[in-house]
């Protein structure tokens, strides 16, 4: 048996923009999807997923993967989560060429599902390891998280960047530009996230952000000048002493960037009223700046903030489910 973890993580900046090939900085987070895999005698993929969402229900699921007509899907997200878990069988098939190899999978994830903060990288990022590792083919890290951009490419249709998965595989601060990926150092952020209970659908909103840019010059220009908050953003992370606290200003100064890349969110149409009503809750209770983060619709907020004060008016704002701090987590895809 084999098992590995991946972090999830929340989008600083950049999130849609990355899309086109501008910049965006996601960082990972201590929240974890943890796959276990254990090789079967014959080809079949059997999964068992408990507990895939925070949403207070436990989801329970048995079947096999693949066109096996015989799956009982029982909830829409659980099956968007077995679409990834195929994704990740395919390429860790590929990856050890072993095209027949079977699998006994089980994951847990404390990530909510479609929540914005990568629940699906970091399963597809844990399941592939885990699933090469057992079959004696572990992958080297940037192998890694191509292999799992690719799983996610293929799910959503052609519409993914590598911001995700490249920063669950590698945890910490990342900065993605186009297929140009790497780490980057930064100060302790303190996140606070803000979750509605609900999930955007990535792939609908991407294509929705996709039309807007077609149909008018000025959705273009708007995707470009979120590449143009994520450039300030860096540079003010590329200031900041590593690892430490950072300065009051230098939460002033990017709590400002987040709130301006929200509003360029907004205009793109992927905020939503739960979003905008946490988001403001975040501000008026202190926080430096929020915003949305990862595909919206739905799902979380991110506001950065050392005091507890806007985590408590987030669990007081109706339509906020949870609200919680998060450390960056350091460390990416790890074996457990
Ligand atoms: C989704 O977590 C982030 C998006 O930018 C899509 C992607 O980068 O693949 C909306």
């Amino acid at each position: 048996m084999t098992v590995s973890s991946a972090p999830g993580k929340v989008y600083l900046f950049g999130e849609h923009a990355v899309v086109y090939g501008e910049p965006a900085v996601p960082c990972a987070i201590e929240r974890r999807a943890t796959v276990e895999v254990v090789p079967r005698e014959d080809d079949h993929v059997r999964v068992r997923a408990d507990d895939l969402s925070l949403n207070g229900f436990t989801v329970e699921y048995e079947g096999r993967t693949g066109d096996d007509p015989d799956v009982d899907v029982p909830r829409p997200l659980v099956e968007a989560a077995m679409g990834y878990i195929d994704a990740a069988v395919r390429q860790a098939r590929a990856a050890a060429e072993a095209p027949a190899a079977g699998f006994d999978i089980t994951v847990r994830s404390e990530i909510p599902l479609g929540g914005g903060l990568g629940s699906s990288a970091a399963v597809v990022v844990a399941g592939i390891d885990a699933a090469t590792r057992a079959l004696g083919e572990p992958l080297e890290k940037r192998e890694l998280a191509d292999r799992a951009y690719r799983a996610e490419f293929e799910v959503q249709d052609g519409q993914a960047s590598r911001a995700d998965t490249f920063c669950s595989t590698m945890g910490g601060a990342v900065r993605v530009e186009g297929d140009d990926c790497r780490t980057i150092e930064a100060p302790n952020l303190p996140f606070v996230i803000g979750f509605d209970g609900g999930a955007g659908e990535t792939g609908e909103l991407v294509s929705g952000v996709r039309e807007l840019r077609e149909r008018y010059d000025f959705a273009a220009e708007t995707l470009a000048t979120i590449g143009d908050v994520v450039r300030n953003g860096e540079a003010l992370l590329s200031e900041a002493i590593p690892e430490t606290d950072p300065s009051p200003e230098l939460l002033a100064d990017l709590g400002d960037l987040m709130d301006f890349n929200h509003g360029l969110l907004s205009a793109l149409g992927v905020s939503a009223r739960s979003l905008d009503e946490m988001v403001w809750a975040a501000r008026e209770a202190g926080a430096h700046g929020a915003k949305l983060t990862g595909a919206g619709g739905g799902g979380c907020i991110v506001a950065l903030d050392r005091t507890p004060e806007s985590r408590t008016a987030l669990e007081f704002t109706p339509g906020c489910q949870r609200a919680f701090r998060a450390e960056l987590a350091t460390e990416g895809v790890r074996v457990e």
